[in-house]
């Protein structure tokens, strides 16, 4: 017989409290505390210069991340965002080109090309969730320089097939791992395959300094322009006051720096990314195991399932309609669950929601990158609708998204598994 959901009066299936999404931020303590003393104890606060004979917390996190993932260079940012716009004009992409991105991703992606005075195009996600390279190929113009691809929600793209079109297309390849750290692709981290991997250690990712963020790369002249947008007064230069080295060393940058603290929180954040995303995959598979063969919904595939950092499980029911009342009757039951695409609630990850985009708002009456007169390959203009990338809003309409905190419990999860299959017998 069926036990009657919570939403009816029937008992919860999960009786634990729930834990909110900060894995890293929620495992802040002694190692932190210790590393940010130094820092104040040594007054070195700037990573450029200070007193002497200390050595940099931002070097050190770099050297130890760029170790840690197989990468030649790192340099550690003050964002995401900043490493993205760094990355695109370290890369050489600017007025006149267009840059391919996904249109489920956080907005800071998109709005990164348009910083960098390119034209973002908004290709259609898979069924992964992540960018269909299918699409990427019917969008690429002849004004197509850059791809912007994004391991969504700790799940790797498929670098076989976006690596393969980018050299046959000669394009640059950044990727977006603000929420992929530590996430892999048959063995290899994601953030090595391109040109260059951009990371976010903001508040809600998987290790954090409250904001941070960092650049790998494997060339050394898109590493020195990287550094030269990340920070225009040169400080990162060994003679900080001479002339270029080579074409394109020196032009107007931002400040996008890395602060010490930051630095150090990082250092002592990384020792635990191993850990905590190893506890967030096996969260993640003790509920796949239990209801992978549940009648009427389907787990998001992957990419590479071994690669997968667990911070989410994601799947889809048969209808769009069900699934509002899905998570209703799952959050009775005690269980943090919700859609992810509806069109009357605002939600900036999905890009039928980014109106300064869809309507080409700029900062000034000149509506650039939009109207460039650079823009001369693609005789086309670039033109965007809510309803354009229809499969992306089809898949994304029927998704039921859980958070896979680090600090739950086999329990935990053996109740959201019970959970979700008590709702399916009922809803799905
Ligand atoms: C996919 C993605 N890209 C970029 C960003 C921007 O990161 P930051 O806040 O560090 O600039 C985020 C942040 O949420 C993100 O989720």
């Amino acid at each position: 017989m069926k036990e009657q959901l919570a939403i009816y009066g029937g008992p919860k299936a999960k009786t634990t409290p729930n834990y909110p999404m900060y894995p890293g931020g929620l495992e802040i303590g002694e190692e932190e505390k210790k590393q940010v003393l130094e820092v104040l104890d040594n007054k070195y606060l700037f990573r450029y210069y200070g007193p002497a004979g200390v050595e940099s917390k931002v070097r050190a996190f770099e050297n130890a991340f760029k170790e840690k993932m197989g990468s030649k260079y790192a340099l550690a940012t003050s964002s995401c965002t900043g490493a993205l716009i760094s990355s695109l004009v370290a890369c050489g992409i600017g007025p006149g080109d267009e840059v391919i991105v996904t249109g489920y991703t956080f907005f800071a992606s998109c709005a990164a090309i348009v910083s960098a005075k390119a034209i973002p195009v908004i290709a259609e996600v898979d069924e992964t969730l992540t960018i269909d390279p299918i699409d990427i190929e019917k969008k690429i113009t002849p004004a197509t320089k850059g791809l912007v691809v994004v391991h969504m929600r700790g799940v790797p793209c498929n670098m076989d097939a976006i690596m393969d079109i980018a050299k046959r297309h000669n394009l640059r390849v950044i990727e977006d791992c603000a929420q992929a750290v530590g996430a892999t692709y048959k063995g290899q981290y994601v953030g090595t395959f391109g040109d260059c991997g951009c990371f976010s250690f903001q508040y809600h990712k998987t290790i954090t300094a409250g904001e941070g963020g960092m650049i790998l790369c494997k060339d050394a002249r898109i590493y020195d322009r990287c550094c030269s947008y990340h920070d225009t007064a040169a400080c990162w230069r060994p003679d900080r006051f001479a002339e270029q080295r080579f074409e394109g060393e020196l032009f107007c940058g931002s400040n996008y720096r890395m602060s010490e603290l930051a630095g150090a929180v990082m250092l002592a954040q990384l020792g635990k990314l191993d850990r905590l995303n190893a506890a967030m995959r096996s969260h993640q598979r003790r509920i796949i195991e239990q209801i992978k063969d549940t009648k009427g919904i389907k787990v998001r595939p992957c990419n590479d399932p071994e690669g997968d950092t667990g911070i989410c499980l994601m799947f889809y029911l048969d209808a769009p309609e069900k699934v509002a009342p899905f998570c209703e009757a799952l959050k009775a039951e005690g269980v943090d669950a919700s859609g992810v695409f509806n069109s009357g609630i605002p939600d900036w990850h999905i890009y039928a929601h980014w109106k300064h985009i869809l309507h080409k708002k700029t900062s000034s009456d000149v509506c650039c990158p939009y109207e460039c007169p650079y823009h001369v390959k693609n005789p086309e203009p670039v033109e965007y609708a809510e309803d354009m990338n229809p499969h992306t809003l089809e898949y994304l309409g029927k998704v039921v998204h859980l958070d896979i905190p680090a600090q739950m419990t086999d329990e935990d999860c053996d109740m959201i598994a019970k959970a979700i299959n008590k709702v399916a017998e009922v809803f799905a």
